[in-house]
């Protein structure tokens, strides 16, 4: 049949289809105008670009696109420290599954206070997709979002990175109502399926799904993290300097692009670079403290910041005010400089602030020891 198309062209076509032209043309229409309608429903992608450099977690984005395409899992939580990496591997996951034909939906919860204003994210988003008739009027807005959700056409993924803005804002009820919330879509639509990116495991903060799988982020594989020091210094950099880059920044992507600019910036070579800033920690870190603009003060400014910055208004509270305290400071002490009335008080500030905050406590900690002991 083949030959004959290409020899009789349209009209052998037709005859071998035992089909009129206009009869043809009208079934293309139909396909057409169904295909149409289908795709209307689905809202554009709002799924950054690949990260620039993205090397390394072949693993990491297979264990997880496996787990997504698997009927039995309904939410994945790729967890790990700030700057490792837990939304670029989102964004790379996103990629993949849309490579593979599924709709993904990706939506940042930094800056959201609440289950509602969450909400009315996902709604302003999706409602574009939907006409106006489409949706039954005056309905709660929950409940039209469950709907519009329940209308896709296929399976979906929603990526809800920082979801820790909700799991761990502190404030009352927030985690609960967002944790049920997902629950109740999961519930509703048998077609969505969630990856939501935190800093603790879920386990940790005490979150539990079922067809839940975790997937943690951490330091990029050595032989990766020396890859990405030869992306970001592309200009012949030695191999004992690759190796030494990235060792110092434990393997941690967000660490190694710091560095690995401050030192692109700096006129000294690489080699040079890190002679100095090795000298300058091994012998004296106050002055690395005190000068902010010292390009050695780097690491530990990152370590502190990209962590203080990712806590609540609370949580930086409770650091700056512990921070003032001995390593071994008891229970009455830390609740009176925490302006809380009772021990009990304190005791359940510590158990609800993340291990983030002693993590950041103790390095302010042997920062002071180390300033004191120098001074
Ligand atoms: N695998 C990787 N390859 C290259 N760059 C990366 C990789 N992972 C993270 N980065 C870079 O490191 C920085 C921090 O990554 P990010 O995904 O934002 O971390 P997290 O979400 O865990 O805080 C970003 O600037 C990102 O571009
Ligand atoms: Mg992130």
């Amino acid at each position: 049949m083949k030959d004959s198309v290409v020899a009789g062209g349209l009209d052998s076509l037709f005859y071998n289809l035992k089909l009129l032209p206009h009869e043809l043309l009208t079934m293309i229409v139909t396909v057409l105008c169904h295909l149409k309608d289908s795709k209307a429903l689905l809202p554009p992608s709002c799924l950054p670009p690949m990260v620039p450099h993205f090397t390394g977690r072949q693993r990491e984005c297979e264990e997880i696109v496996g787990h997504v395409a698997s009927t039995s899992t309904r939410i994945v939580s790729i967890w790990g420290s700030p700057g490792f990496g837990k939304t670029s591997v989102a964004t790379a996951v996103g990629h993949k599954l849309q490579d593979k034909e599924f709709s993904v939906y990706f939506f940042s919860l930094r800056g959201l206070n609440s289950k509602s204003d969450l909400i009315s994210k996902l709604v302003s988003f999706f409602r574009r997709a939907s006409t106006e008739d489409e949706i039954p009027q005056r309905l709660p807005i929950d409940e039209e979002l469950f709907q519009v959700l329940a209308k896709m056409p296929d399976k979906f993924v929603m990526i809800l990175d920082n979801a820790d803005e909700l799991l761990e804002s502190g404030a009352p009820n927030v985690k609960e109502d967002f944790v049920q919330f997902l629950k109740d879509i999961l519930s509703r639509t048998k077609k969505a399926t969630f990856v939501i990116t935190t800093r603790e495991s879920l386990e940790f903060i005490n979150v539990h799904f079922k067809d839940h799988q975790a997937v943690r982020i951490g330091p990029l594989d050595e032989s990766f993290s020396q890859a990405l020091v030869s992306e970001l210094l592309p200009n012949a950099i030695a191999a004992s300097d690759r190796e030494k880059i990235a060792k110092i920044c434990g393997h941690v992507p967000l660490a190694i692009k710091l560095l690995c600019s401050t030192i692109s910036k700096d006129s000294t070579q690489p080699g040079q670079f890190l002679e100095e800033w090795k000298e300058s920690v091994e012998h004296n870190i106050v002055e690395l403290v005190d000068k902010p603009d010292y390009p050695s003060d780097l690491r530990l400014k990152f370590l502190f910041e990209s962590s203080f910055l990712r806590l609540s208004v609370q949580e930086k509270e409770a650091v700056v005010s512990l921070s003032i305290l001995s390593e071994d400071f008891n229970i009455s002490v830390a609740a009176a400089v925490m302006g809380v009335k009772t021990n009990l008080e304190a005791k359940k500030s510590f158990i609800t602030l993340p291990n983030m905050v002693y993590k950041i406590s103790l390095l302010l900690l042997n920062l002071k020891k180390n300033c004191l002991a120098s001074s």
